[in-house]
Formats: structure tokens, sequence, C-alpha cells
């Protein structure tokens, strides 16, 4: 089944200061903070700000709720389900880029449309073909996702690869999925070696968005690497994160592991 083994030798080692991070040894790159939130919708416990022991003090403003599903830095894991379970972004848009899927999966919020069309667009600069795989993703067809998972590998090894329903981050709008332009590896482990993941992977943060299960990283974010899942929090965020070495959204915004369902 797609995703349940993949690795790559080149990245097999955290970054240090990933590996940091996750020991304790760092302090995490962001921490809670009361003041100045641009988002009503949290008080300061779920709203974060850049540490000054970890990140510039420039990087990443204004800050961001953690949970409200409206904001880039809403964080969905297996700790974390959407709030409400069954959040329907208001703002998705299907973004002029090249689409391997329609209907819903074809959406993504306002945002991350335009921010998707500017990275496409940049690869294509570079000859680097890219497509739409996956991206809105109801509660609904979230619960027919999740249960083909189930029914082909077994819970245990569903849970390493699909979201359940209101756990998905793509049912927020902000995360899509990419596959090359003639659909090689596809959801697939070695689709990590493909132009398009290897492009992702070096040039994402530039516009805003995060690899966001990185291969090594299962015990801290819950799922195998995905090379192809890009997760928007902003520029300044990815490029903070990816300028510290810093590896995970729970990492980066402080938050605990979640290797499985509470
Ligand atoms: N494959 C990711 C974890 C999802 O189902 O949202
Ligand atoms: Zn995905």
């Amino acid at each position: 089944m797609a995703a349940m083994s993949a690795c790559t030798p080149d990245t097999a080692v955290p970054s240090p200061a990933a590996a940091n991070a996750a020991s304790g040894a760092v302090t995490p790159s962001v921490a809670p903070s009361s003041a100045a939130t641009t988002d009503p919708a949290t008080a300061a416990p779920e709203t974060a700000a850049p540490s000054p022991s970890a990140a510039p003090s420039s990087a990443v403003a204004p800050q961001h709720s953690l949970t409200d599903p409206t904001s880039p830095w809403v964080i969905v894991n297996k700790h974390r389900p959407l709030n409400p379970q069954d959040f329907v972004p208001a703002d998705l848009v299907q973004p002029n880029i090249r689409l391997a899927v329609s209907g819903e999966a074809s959406l993504l919020n306002s945002t991350t449309a335009a921010a998707a069309e500017k990275l496409f667009a940049a690869a294509a600069t570079e000859g680097v073909v890219m497509t739409l795989a996956s991206g809105y993703r109801s509660y609904s067809t979230q619960v027919a996702t999740y249960g083909g998972y189930v029914a082909s590998t077994g819970q245990a090894a569903a849970d390493h690869a699909s979201a359940r329903p209101g756990h998905s981050e793509h049912q927020t709008g902000w995360s899509f999925d990419i596959a090359d332009g003639g659909g090689a590896c596809s959801f697939q482990p070695c689709f990590a070696e493909q132009p398009a993941a290897l492009w992702a992977k070096a040039n994402a943060h530039k516009f805003g968005f995060v690899v966001r299960y990185p291969w090594m990283f299962h015990d801290i974010t819950g799922y195998f690497y995905e090379s192809w899942h890009l997760r928007y929090i902003g520029v300044e965020a990815a490029t903070d994160m990816t300028a510290h070495g810093i590896a995970t959204l729970e990492e980066y915004f402080g938050l605990e592991a979640a290797p499985d369902y509470l």
C-alpha cells in the first residue's frame, strides 16, 4: 500500500537541530504567547509566537492560532482533531495549476491555492512538472479514504498512512499532495526520488510550504514519510523552520509528539 514504508538513504538521518529539539536539548522554535494575537478564535495557550532562543526576533509575525482550522498554523494530528470535526473551509477555490484530479480534490483554501500557483510556476521554470494529486478532502470523503486503507491493510497499517476522519490536514484546505506529470510512483515511497518531490523538498519553504510528514519522524507526526504531502504555514514560518533544521510542526510549535491516537 502506498506510503507504508517510504524511505530514502539520503534523508535517513534527522537534522541535528531537529534531533536536538526532539531530545529536549533545544528550546522549541516557537513558544506559546498571549500577546498580540491576530486570531480572536483562540486564547493564549494555543496561539504561537517565535521564541528568541531558536528563531530570529524578526521571524514569523504576526502570530496565528494552533487550533482554529482557518489559521495557517492549525496543527491537526492524532492528538489534535479538527474542531469542529466537520469543518469545511469557506474559501475553497480551484487553483490554476496542473490538475490530476477533479471535484473537491482539486480545491484548496484560497491562500493555499495562491501559494500553490506560485510554487508550481516556479517548478515549471526549472523544468519540473507537478500535478495536484489530492487537495481538499471533506470529512465524508476521509471516511471512505481511511476505510479503504483499513480494508486493504488493516487498521494498524492504515493508521500510519491515512488519517482517521476529522484528523486529516486535507480537510483544512491547507494541504495537498503532488504527483509528477506522468504519475510516476504516485503516493508510493519511490516518489521521493522523482523530480517533483526532490524539487519540492528543496524549494517548498520559499512558497510557504513544508513536507509535513518527513522521513524518520513518524514517532512525532504519526505517519510514515509522505514526500508528496505539502502543508502551507506561510513563507516566514516555513523558511524559519527550514533555516533551523526543524523537521516537524510539532517540534516547531513546541507541541507533544503524536505517534498514536489517544
Ligand atoms: N495521509 C495523510 C496523513 C492524511 O490522510 O491526511
Ligand atoms: Zn496528503
